[in-house]
């Protein structure tokens, strides 16, 4: 097999320009919110599945003996290097409300990190692509995020949770850092909010309780644009927090969102 970034990448775009065509195509027909997942608004529908399953039967023709985890049917056990991790619809809100702001995410890792990643908008088919060492890219054009340096002129994209006690915590947060920036804006889609700060279309992005899914290839997409990806305190970006910023924003908004507690609460 061949575990060249470059390579991947080529099947990962290929599969996520496929998927978004499914998903756009099931929207366009009857949509159907059919489960909720972690709480009565995380909502699943019929095109999340389908568009993941499609997702996972192309990699296990292409990629057999690769892993896969995916946001809704999860992960088999496997000792593979290479792990795919997709996020069928990443916006399902938007999704539902047919509002042009949802994505297919697909992110490829070797031995645990992420070396390739796409995130495609399904409605307008803009393109976001990166591998590790080899940049960030929209559509042929290179990526270098914002060169804001005043955090007071920053426009800053977040995202809440479905759990009402974290969109507590979270919208505290958010009452104290609202004043310290430009503007907030909440789109909808984390994979596509990492994307947007990559190309500079938001300065800084952060939201606390990602899943992998949401993070994994718009996390790299923003990385290789130059922007530092993190937690609080040197810890990696996750679940806790994820902080998105060019070097000259991320220690200021760091050190808001350290001081307002973002990374903790339920
Ligand atoms: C959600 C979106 C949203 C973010 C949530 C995610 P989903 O993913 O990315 O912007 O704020 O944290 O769960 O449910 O649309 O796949």
């Amino acid at each position: 097999t061949n575990n060249d970034p470059g390579a991947l990448l080529e099947i990962a775009v290929a599969i996520a320009r496929r998927a978004a065509e499914t998903a756009r195509t099931m929207r366009d027909q009857a949509i159907e919110q059919v489960d909720t997942k972690s709480t009565k608004t995380d909502v699943v529908t019929e095109a999340d599945r389908a568009v993941e399953r499609q997702i996972v039967a192309e990699l296990a023709r292409l990629r057999p003996g690769d892993a896969v985890l995916g946001e809704e049917y999860g992960e088999a056990a496997s000792s593979a290097r290479v792990r795919w991790v997709v996020d069928p619809i990443d916006g399902t809100v938007n999704y539902l409300y047919g509002l042009p702001q949802y994505a297919v995410s697909i992110a490829v890792e070797l031995d645990g990190s992420p070396i390739a990643g796409v995130v495609r908008n399904a409605v307008t088919g803009a393109e976001w692509t990166a591998t590790r060492g080899g940049g960030a890219w929209r559509d042929g054009r290179r990526l270098t995020g914002s060169t804001e340096t005043d955090l007071a002129q920053a426009l800053a994209a977040t995202g809440f949770g479905y759990a009402a006690e974290r969109r507590a915590h979270q919208a505290a947060v958010l009452a104290g850092l609202i004043t310290r920036v430009r503007d907030i804006r909440r789109f909808g889609s984390a994979a596509l909010d990492l994307c947007a700060a990559a190309e500079g279309l938001v300065d800084v992005y952060y939201e606390q309780g990602l899943a992998p899914w949401d993070l994994a290839a718009g996390g790299l997409i923003a990385e290789e644009a130059g922007l530092l990806v993190t937690g609080l305190n040197g810890a990696p970006a996750g679940t806790r927090l994820a902080i998105a910023a060019p070097p000259a924003l991320h220690r200021p908004l760091h050190d808001h969102l350290a001081a307002l507690d973002a990374s903790g609460g339920p």
